[in-house]
Order: C-alpha cells, then structure tokens, then sequence
C-alpha cells in the first residue's frame, strides 16, 4: 500500500474553532476521516505539531521511504529554512497545502520559503486543498 503523510504546522490543531471565516468550521480529525475512507486504497497518515524541530523530525522519519507528503507548514511557511532544508534534504516528493488564500491575504503570506522545495503549492480551496494534493501524489 502506497504511504502518504500529512503533517500539519502551528495552530492547525485547533481548526473547527481558529477563525472559522477563513479556515471552516470542520475539525482537521473529522476531515482527515473522511478522506481516508475516501481514499481506502491508500495509507494515510496524519501529524500535527506546533514545534518546528517535531516537523523536521517527522520529515526525516518519512521522507525517505514514504510515496508523498502532504505538507501545510502553517506560519513556518514564511520563514523557516529550516523546514525548507529538510524538504530539499529528503527524496520524497512534498506538496505544499494552505487552507486560505494566502495571495489575498497580508503580505507576509505571500511569500513561502518552503514551496521552493515542493512539486506543487496549493492554496485557496479550503480542507479539499489536502485532497487536491493527494491526487497529485497518486499521480506520480
Ligand atoms: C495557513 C496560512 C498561513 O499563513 C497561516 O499562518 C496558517 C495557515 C493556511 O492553511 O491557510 O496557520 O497555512
């Protein structure tokens, strides 16, 4: 069975109650449920940690046996190079999901040091963003 991981940055953890004008109402547990039962054919995988260390550790754990990673590094998106080197570091490939449309958002969300590193970065369309990705992973 082909292994997908999600990982989930900062604050993620409590989507369903952060913002629901801009993230939605729906929990990521009850999402991520869904989907795997959507998508039954594949291992899915998912992880959310408010630490950017815990985020590269999970990066290196799969990233060189996993078939893709779905990746929402939330506000490390926009400056952790740390994060983006553990991308480049590892083999498998990453696509980068945001929830909101980061282009239409303040400033800072614009830019993602992150993305550089990953096959595709998808934003604007809510959880289905994950979803998206997946698809894109399977493709490969
Ligand atoms: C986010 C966008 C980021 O700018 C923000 O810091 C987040 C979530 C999104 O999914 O839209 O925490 O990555």
């Amino acid at each position: 069975m082909l292994q997908i991981q999600i990982i989930n940055g900062p604050n993620l953890n409590i989507l369903g109650k952060r913002e629901p004008e801009i993230y939605g109402s729906e929990t990521f547990e009850d999402y991520f449920y869904r989907l795997r039962k959507k998508y039954s054919e594949v291992s899915l995988h998912y992880f959310q940690s408010n630490h950017e260390g815990d985020i590269i550790d999970k990066l290196h754990e799969v990233g060189f046996s996993y078939h893709g990673i779905i990746l929402n590094p939330a506000a490390y998106t926009h400056y952790s190079y740390a994060i983006a080197d553990a991308i480049k570091a590892i083999e498998t490939p990453v696509v980068e999901v945001h929830i909101s449309d980061i282009q239409n958002r303040e400033d800072f969300r614009k830019i993602s040091v992150t993305s550089e590193h990953c096959i595709q970065q998808i934003y604007g369309k809510g959880l289905e963003g994950y979803e998206f990705a997946l698809k894109e992973l399977l493709l490969i």
